[in-house]
């Protein structure tokens, strides 16, 4: 027994010690020196060499989406490799389609800087920038959601579209030891470019949303990097249809208080689904909204009431609700924001319905 245990603390040790040498050497030994990294053929940076191509480009101010804070298990931080960067890595695999890895399409947080890069990224996201937030507001929505109001200070605006989402940079603090981003889509309207609103959802030991929950109090500030997404409102005369789970319903929120401010009146239906009626919310504005854009029907459906909820709404999930509403989909526009497997269960839904693929739209929060 004490053979075993003293091998098992060796190895143990051994494997630490070796771990500990790599960071070192890491840092020290490989010492990559000053490169090149060129992006979209026209804008060239002097950059230190070692750290991944993600991190080596915030220190330029240029910020690439990645929900996951760099851990390689978003698959938003994509970039298109042009020239050096090597061969793809086994971390890359799984969200690099093998016609990416044809184009040159790399994990930016994975890819280490170790020589002269040439990339290309979209223009917009140079027009991504950091901002100082200030928290004006806050509160609870449900017993798992909250509503945040963010000012940014006088006279300084944030440009927008309706759908799209922002990072946080949640700080060190008690819980957590390291700063990570994290994706949150805008509930407000682009129309006033002052402040932004957010619905954040408490996800048990999650580092930003315990953050955000437990220890965030109003008057505090916080940096917000965005706007990020290609997620957002298209301007067609196509019938809507928008379907929000939770808070997947904050970027729709946004589209519709975007179409009530500019009065726009299209035809569309709102799908916003909860398990319980005490988990649907800002249900009385979403009622007046619709009273302004009269041909936008409101449906609430619940997955699962309880007696109390004296619930006479659907029940179910929204993907059935819809199999059985849907008929002919070829005027149809979607709009789809919440978990990955309500998405993948409505996107089954419209397949089968030959709903075009090119008009739909969505956001998975994972
Ligand atoms: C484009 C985009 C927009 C988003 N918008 C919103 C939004 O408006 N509001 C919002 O609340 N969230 C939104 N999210 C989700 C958000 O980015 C975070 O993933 C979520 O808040 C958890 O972050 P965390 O740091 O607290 O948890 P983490 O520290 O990242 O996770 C802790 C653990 O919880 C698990 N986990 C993470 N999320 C969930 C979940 N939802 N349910 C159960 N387990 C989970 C993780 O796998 C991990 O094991 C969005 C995500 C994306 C990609
Ligand atoms: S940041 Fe999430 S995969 Fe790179």
């Amino acid at each position: 027994m004490n053979t075993i245990l003293m091998t098992t603390l060796t190895i143990s040790g051994i494997t630490g010690i070796l771990a500990l040498l790599l960071s070192v050497a890491n840092r020290t030994i490989a010492n990559y020196g000053e490169m090149k990294l060129t992006i979209n053929d026209e804008k060239e940076y002097t950059v230190e060499g070692g750290d991944s191509l993600l991190s080596t480009l915030i220190e330029e101010e240029i910020f690439i989406p990645s929900a996951c804070g760099g851990k390689g298990s978003c698959g938003y931080c994509k970039v298109k490799v042009t020239q050096g960067g090597g061969e793809i890595l086994p971390t890359e695999l799984g969200y690099v389609t093998p016609e990416e890895q044809r184009e040159g399409i790399r994990l930016s947080c994975q890819l280490k800087v170790k020589t002269d890069l040439k990339i290309e990224i979209p223009e917009e996201l140079f027009n991504v920038r950091q901002y100082d937030y200030t928290l004006s507001y806050m509160a609870d929505v449900t017993d798992k959601i909250k509503h945040l109001r963010l000012r940014l200070p006088e006279n300084a605006t944030i440009d927008f579209k309706p759908g799209q989402y922002v990072q946080i940079l949640t700080p060190v603090y008690k819980e957590s030891d390291e700063e990570v981003y994290r994706a949150y889509s805008i509930a407000s309207s682009p129309v006033n470019k002052n402040h932004i609103e957010l619905l954040i959802g408490y996800v048990p030991e999650g580092i930003c949303t315990t953050y955000i929950h437990k220890y965030l109090k109003e008057k505090d500030r916080l940096t917000i990097v965005g706007p990020f997404g290609d997620f957002y409102y298209r301007d067609t005369d196509r019938e809507m249809i928008m379907v929000g789970i939770g808070t997947g319903m904050a970027p729709l929120l946004s589209i519709l208080r975007y179409m009530r401010d500019q009065g726009i009146q299209r035809k569309g239906t709102f799908f916003f689904g909860a398990r319980t009626r005490e988990d649907l919310f800002l249900t009385e504005e979403i009622d007046e909204i619709s009273r302004t854009l009269k041909d936008i029907e409101i449906v609430y459906t619940l997955s699962r009431p309880t007696p109390e909820c004296h619930w006479e709404g659907p029940v179910g999930r929204v993907n059935d609700l819809l199999d059985k509403r849907l008929d002919d989909c070829s005027r149809l526009e979607a709009y789809l924001c919440g978990s990955p497997l309500m998405i993948d269960a409505v996107m089954e839904v419209f397949k089968k319905k030959d709903f075009p693929l090119e008009h739909i739209h969505y956001d998975k929060f994972e």
